[in-house]
């Protein structure tokens, strides 16, 4: 579960520019939600997706995870966490574009102390389990959008994770390829997995069990 408190974060431009990113932000995420956030470009939903993911301290307020102030844990801890609790999907996908698909599915397996051997057994189950198996040993540089999105989600499956954190995964796909991640988080939904996914397309922020829709750093029901 994921509590946030009268979250406040505010960043200043310039001398005497402030920007009200998340401006009392209180949100509960409940195991099992399929929660979805939309709004306009600047309304805060990437910096809140980062004070979920402990990337970012909240001025004010807090983000309770399963009872951790990741505010107040180590640097250590939080990447712990985020490694083994989170699967996160970033906005631009993140992959490291000169290494292979299955390279790319080794890494949180690395960083958490684990063998090579392993990683590759689960990166064949879950790229089987998201029909892309055919390419594992291709290098990411080749793929297609929509390829990438969904070697992007694969990632964000390896360590079987209960809470999915997507920013934008849509960003880049067409009507067909968002049809089908639609789809696929409802499955995932379905299967236990909480999710929360920060989306322009309206039909996805409509599939949610639970929409918010972000302006100006508020948050509100959809
Ligand atoms: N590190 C930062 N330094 C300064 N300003 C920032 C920083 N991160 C975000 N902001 C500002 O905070 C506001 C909210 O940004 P955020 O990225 O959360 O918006 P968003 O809703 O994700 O937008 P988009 O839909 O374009 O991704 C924006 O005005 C942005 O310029
Ligand atoms: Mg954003």
């Amino acid at each position: 579960m994921i509590q946030l408190n009268h979250v406040y974060k505010t960043f200043f431009k310039g001398k005497d520019t402030e920007v009200h990113a998340l401006d009392d932000v209180t949100m509960t995420v409940k195991d099992g939600d399929f929660v979805t956030i939309t709004g306009p470009s600047g309304s805060g939903k990437s910096t809140l997706m980062r004070v979920v993911e402990g990337m970012e301290c909240a001025d004010q307020g807090n983000c309770i995870l399963n009872g951790i102030d990741l505010a107040k844990s180590s640097d250590k801890k939080r990447a712990e966490i985020r490694n083994q609790k989170m699967g996160i999907v970033l906005q631009d996908f993140g992959l490291f574009n000169d290494q292979t698909v299955k390279q790319n599915l080794q890494l949180p397996f690395l960083i958490a102390k684990r063998s090579i051997k392993s990683a590759n057994i689960r990166a064949q189950e879950i790229l089987e389990y998201l029909h892309i198996a055919e390419l594992t040993n291709r290098k990411v540089q080749t793929l297609s959008g929509g390829q990438k999105q969904r070697v992007a989600i694969a990632r964000g499956l390896m360590m079987d994770a209960n809470l999915i954190l997507a920013d934008e995964p849509t960003g880049a796909l067409d009507h067909k390829a968002t049809e089908q991640l639609i789809f696929l988080l409802k499955k995932l939904n379905k299967e236990g997995k909480t999710i929360v996914v920060v989306t322009h397309d309206m039909e996805m922020a409509r599939s949610g069990t639970k929409q918010f829709y972000m302006e100006d750093g508020k948050i509100f029901p959809l």
